[in-house]
C-alpha cells in the first residue's frame, strides 16, 4: 500500500476545461501547472487527470489513439513530465487515467488488427471468424474492415474491445485468458504503465477496470487475476504507485489488487440515497436534503457491509461527483453541499473532489460534446473569477470548449476566497481538519454510534473523534445516556469526557455536554474524546 494514500485527498481535473493558457478555448497541461498552487490551497495533495492522450475525442479522450503521447491540444509529453515535477515540488501526487479495456478505432494496433493478412495485432482485439458471424450478448461491428470477421465493442462504436480472452468459451474464436495473445495484451498495458511511471507519474485511475475478460464468472476472478499480476509488477518495481479502480465493487476490486475503488452512483448504490434520490423516479428522499425526510439506513445498508468486508484490503473512495455524473449542486443547495462535504471528508477511505464542486458549480443543461451526452453538463469550464470567460481562457467566447454558467450568481473561486462563509472556505477547513487528525484519514476506524430513521443527528466515531451530522432544517438532539439501544454511544459517555471546548470543528450551531449532543438546523460537529 503506497503510504501517501493514507492521507490523500484527491482533486479530479478534466483537462479540457480546467485552465486554458494558449487561448484556443481548451484547457491544457500548462493550465494545470499554473493552477497547482490553487489545488494545494484546497489542501488537496493528489490529482487525477482524465485521459490526456492523443485521441480523435469521440468519447472525450477515453478513445485513446496513442497511449504514450499527450494530445497536441493539451501540449507535449515534456509539458506533462514538467507537470509531474511541479506537482511533486508541492507535495502533490499525480494519477493518470488508464484505459485498458479498449482503444480508439484509430489506434495503430487496431488499424493492423483490421487487416486481412494475419499480423502481430490480429488477436489484440476480439474478432469473430466471419463478417456474418456476430457476437451474442455484446455490441459488435461487422462489414467495416477487409478482415473477414466482426469485432467487439467495449463502450461506444469508436471503442473496440481489447482482447483479454473469455473465461467461459462457447465459440472457437474465443481465446482463453491465458492464451499467449491475451497475455500479450496485458503485457502491452503494463508497458504503457511503465512508460508513464518511469516519467514520474504516481499511478492510475483505471477506466472500466472490471471489463477485461469477457464471460468472466460472477466474482470476475479472471479479470481479477490480470490485476493481481499487474499489482505484482507495481509492488516489485513501483511500490509507491497507486491503483484506483472504476469498478464500484470493492469486494472484487480491492481483493484483485486495487488500492482503492470508487463508490459510484451506480444503480442500487448508496450514493444517490445521500444526495439525489429526490429526483429519481420512485426514489425516496435524500439524506442530505434539509427536508429531513431521508433515511440514513438506505446508505448504511449498502455501505457498511462493503466497508467491513474490505477495510483490510484497501479503501473505498467517495466522490463529490465525477465527469460522468451530475454535479451535486444539481440537487443540493450551497448549505446542503457544506454538510455533504463534511460527511464525505470525514468518512474512511480516500476522498475525491471533482473540480468546481468545491465552489458549487452548477450542472448545465447543454448539448452534447465529444460523446458526453447527459454527462456534458458536468464538464463546463472552471469558473475562476469574474473576468472574461470567468478567467478560464482569454479566447473568443464562441470558441470555448463548452459554454459556462450564464447566471449572474455563477460561483467563482475569486468571490468565494473572499467570503469567510463560502463553500470553498468550508471545504478548505474540512480538508485541513482531515490532515490534522490521522483518525479522520483513510485507515482510521469507523463505527456508527447513532443512526435512526426520521431522527437526527447521525453520529459516528472515527478513532478518538465523534462526528455528528444534522442535515435537517430542524434542531436535533440525542441523549448519550439511558440509550439502551445504542450501547456504543452510552459507552462513549461512560468512558470519555467532553464538552463544548472539545468541539474541533463545527458548521452551524452545536452544543455538547457529557450527556447530550444538540445540533442546530443543518449543522455538523466533530468532537474530541479524551
Ligand atoms: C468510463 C469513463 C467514461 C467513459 C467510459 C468508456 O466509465 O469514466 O467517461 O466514457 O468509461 O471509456
Ligand atoms: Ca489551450
Amino acid at each position: 500500500m503506497p503510504n501517501w494514500l493514507k492521507d490523500a485527498v484527491f482533486y479530479e481535473i478534466y483537462p479540457q476545461t480546467f485552465k486554458d493558457t494558449n487561448n484556443d478555448g481548451i484547457g491544457d497541461i500548462n493550465g494545470i501547472i499554473e493552477k497547482l498552487d490553487y489545488v494545494k490551497s484546497l489542501g488537496c495533495n493528489a490529482i487525477w487527470i482524465n485521459p490526456c492522450y492523443d485521441s480523435p475525442f469521440k468519447d472525450a479522450g477515453y478513445d485513446v489513439r496513442d497511449y504514450k503521447k499527450v494530445a497536441p491540444r493539451y501540449g507535449t509529453n515534456e509539458d506533462l513530465y514538467r507537470l509531474f515535477g511541479e506537482a511533486h515540488n508541492r507535495g502533490i501526487h499525480v494519477l493518470l487515467d488508464l484505459v485498458p479495456g479498449h482503444t480508439s478505432e484509430e489506434h495503430a494496433w487496431f488499424l493492423e488488427s483490421k487487416k486481412a493478412e494475419r499480423n502481430e495485432y490480429s488477436d489484440r482485439y476480439v474478432w469473430t471468424n466471419a463478417a456474418f458471424q456476430g457476437i451474442g450478448g455484446h455490441p459488435y461491428i461487422g462489414g467495416e474492415a477487409e478482415r473477414d470477421g466482426c469485432y467487439m465493442l467495449n463502450f461506444f462504436k469508436c471503442q473496440p474491445a481489447l482482447n483479454y480472452g473469455f473465461l467461459n468459451r462457447t465459440e472457437d474464436w474465443q481465446k482463453a485468458p491465458d492464451d499467449p495473445e491475451c497475455i500479450a495484451t496485458r503485457e502491452a498495458m503494463k508497458d504503457v504503465m511503465r512508460f508513464w511511471l518511469d516519467h514520474g507519474c504516481d499511478g492510475f485511475r483505471v477506466d472500466m477496470a472490471d471489463s477485461l475478460v469477457k464471460e468472466d464468472d460472477e466474482n470476475k476472478s479472471a479479470t481479477g487475476s490480470i490485476w493481481k499480476n499487474i499489482r505484482e509488477m507495481l509492488d516489485k518495481d513501483y511500490p509507491e504507485a497507486a491503483l484506483v479502480s472504476e469498478w464500484s465493487n470493492p469486494h472484487q476490486a480491492l481483493k484483485s489488487g486495487f488500492h482503492a475503488d470508487f463508490y459510484l452512483d451506480h444503480h442500487g448504490n448508496g450514493y444517490n440515497t445521500l444526495i439525489r434520490d429526490n429526483e429519481t423516479p420512485g426514489g425516496d428522499h435524500s439524506f442530505l436534503k434539509k427536508d429531513g425526510d431521508g433515511d440514513i439506513f438506505r446508505f448504511l445498508d449498502d455501505y457498511l457491509p462493503k466497508y467491513d468486508g474490505t477495510k483490510d484490503y484497501g479503501y473505498i473512495s467517495f466522490i463529490t461527483c465525477n465527469h460522468d455524473t451530475p454535479r451535486p449542486r444539481r440537487t443540493l443547495s450551497y448549505h446542503e453541499l457544506k454538510i455533504a462535504f463534511a460527511m464525505f471528508l470525514t468518512l474512511p477511505g480516500v476522498p475525491f473532489i471533482y473540480y468546481g464542486d468545491e465552489i458549487g458549480m452548477r450542472y448545465l443543461d447543454i448539448p452534447t460534446k465529444e460523446g458526453g451526452f447527459a454527462r456534458t453538463g458536468s464538464r463546463t469550464p472552471m469558473q475562476w473569477d469574474d473576468s472574461k470567460n470567468h478567467g478560464f481562457s482569454d479566447c473568443n467566447p464562441d470558441t470555448l470548449y463548452l459554454p459556462q454558467d450564464p447566471a449572474e450568481d455563477a460561483p467563482t473561486v475569486a468571490a468565494q476566497e473572499k467570503d469567510p462563509d463560502s463553500l470553498l472556505n468550508e471545504v478548505k477547513a474540512l480538508v485541513t481538519l482531515r490532515h490534522k487528525y490521522p483518525d479522520l484519514q483513510a485507515d482510521g476506524s469507523f463505527e456508527v454510534l447513532f443512526a435512526e430513521k426520521n431522527s437526527f443527528p447521525f453520529i459516528y466515531r472515527r478513532g478518538m473523534l465523534m462526528v455528528a451530522i444534522n442535515p435537517s432544517e430542524k434542531e436535533a438532539s440525542v441523549s448519550l445516556i439511558d440509550n439502551d439501544h445504542y450501547e456504543d454511544l452510552a459507552k462513549v459517555s461512560d468512558e470519555y469526557h467532553y464538552d463544548n471546548s472539545d468541539i474541533v470543528h463545527c458548521i452551524g450551531k452545536c452544543d455538547v455536554t457529557q450527556t447530550k449532543i444538540t445540533l442546530g438546523p443543518q449543522s455538523f460537529a466533530v468532537i474530541k474524546l479524551d
